[in-house]
């Protein structure tokens, strides 16, 4: 049984992300961990799911209770991706793979980084269970739509379009460790890909605004994007209520809110606060996913109560795929899962469609 090879003493996520940093070296470890500059968002999308208090519903009958969804199209177990995170072998030698042979034994989704450390088509080989692929539009649209067709050719079910990441954040914590690849870890689909030509800006000059945003992505890139593959759409990075309009315009299906897990702009205020907003303007117009900060089955809970159909988890899987590899990627799932349903019980919910605002406690 795969349980017994999990190392003992792992009850939650906080106990897997403390064991983590004894398997992994100290730059992969702060580069996992970080957020950008004095962390503040990310900090706050933990906390703020403390401020949020439940109350209890008793009595009730739980015949055919289950945590089972349909999202996009396909029938998920329980409500918890993984989220796209770059470069799994930093943290486990076998990398996506393990990843993948996870998601696939317990049947949750996964969503597969363009930078992922082994090529998207091999991840895809070795899965079981339908994947998603993630997409930065890279400055190449030519390079970007041979991308979108090598994901499609490769039975990826979805495209996630991440827009909140154009530019790196300021990731001090990255700097002060000087992190950087090592040798045999790539971003491997984008081999061979021309980069653009680097502006030596003078001191005078800004480098940012002197060529470096001449082909970041705009709402446009979403048209083309349509224009070029038929699988749905889901854009990650929605944070404001002013961009929720946009995107369903221009027919996307379905909206990730997420701040990236702090990473990019800090000061931003944490997903779990921002949600009730986004799902009053999207008004059940589309599916809702959240990440960013979920650390326990209340969390999911509160933000399935808040609008979300779903939720995804990245720093989590990956402090468990650094312990214990796909067993410890599995493990952490179950974990994750088994407080949801207890929670689940507890607030008298018996299928996630019970899940609303009536459970958030109001003082
Ligand atoms: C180490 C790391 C790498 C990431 N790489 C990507 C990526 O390649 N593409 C992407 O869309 N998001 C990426 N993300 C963001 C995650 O998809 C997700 O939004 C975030 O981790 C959620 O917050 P959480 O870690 O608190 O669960 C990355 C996050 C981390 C921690």
């Amino acid at each position: 049984m795969v349980y017994s090879i999990v190392p003992p003493q792992l009850f939650s996520v906080e106990d897997y992300e403390k064991s983590s940093v004894k398997h992994m070296d100290h730059t992969a470890w702060s580069y996992l961990v970080g957020g950008s500059a004095d962390e503040i968002t990310a900090d706050k999308n933990k906390c703020a799911f403390d401020e949020i208090q439940l109350q209890t519903q008793v009595l009730r009958d739980f015949a055919g209770a289950n945590t089972r969804l349909n999202l996009l199209g396909s029938t998920l177990p329980f409500p918890i991706l993984l989220a796209p995170v770059a470069w799994h072998k930093l943290f486990h030698p076998d990398g996506e793979l393990a990843t993948v042979q996870a998601a696939s034994a317990i049947g949750a989704g996964m969503v597969v980084s363009t930078q992922s450390s082994v090529l998207l088509e091999d991840v895809a080989e070795n899965a079981t269970k339908p994947l998603w692929f993630q997409l930065y539009i890279q400055p190449d649209r030519m390079f970007t739509a041979e991308l979108v067709k090598r994901a499609e050719q490769a039975g990826y079910k979805a495209l996630v379009l991440t827009i909140d990441a154009p530019i790196s954040g300021v990731r001090n914590r990255e700097q002060r460790v000087n992190f950087h690849l090592p040798q045999g870890i790539s971003s491997v689909n984008l081999a061979g890909m021309k980069r653009p030509a680097v502006h030596n800006a003078s001191l005078l000059e800004s480098p940012l605004f002197s060529g470096q945003l001449e082909s970041i992505p705009t709402w446009q890139d979403i048209e083309w994007l349509k224009s070029i593959t038929s699988l749905p759409i889901i854009v990650k990075g929605i944070t404001s209520v002013a961009d929720v309009e946009q995107a369903i315009t221009l027919g996307v299906n379905g909206l990730i809110v997420s701040n990236h897990g702090g990473r990019v702009l800090d000061t931003l205020p944490s997903t779990i606060e921002l949600l009730p907003g986004i799902a009053e303007q999207v008004a059940g117009r589309v599916p809702i996913l959240l990440d960013s900060g979920i650390r326990r089955g209340t969390d999911i809970l509160k933000a399935l109560a808040l609008g979300a159909s779903a939720v995804m988890i990245g720093r989590p899987y990956i402090y468990a795929l650094s312990v214990a590899g796909a067993v410890g990627v599995v493990h952490l799932l179950n974990i994750l899962r088994a407080e949801l349903e207890a929670a689940m019980v507890l607030t008298g919910c018996r299928t996630l469609y019970e899940i609303d605002r009536s459970l958030l406690w109001k003082s």
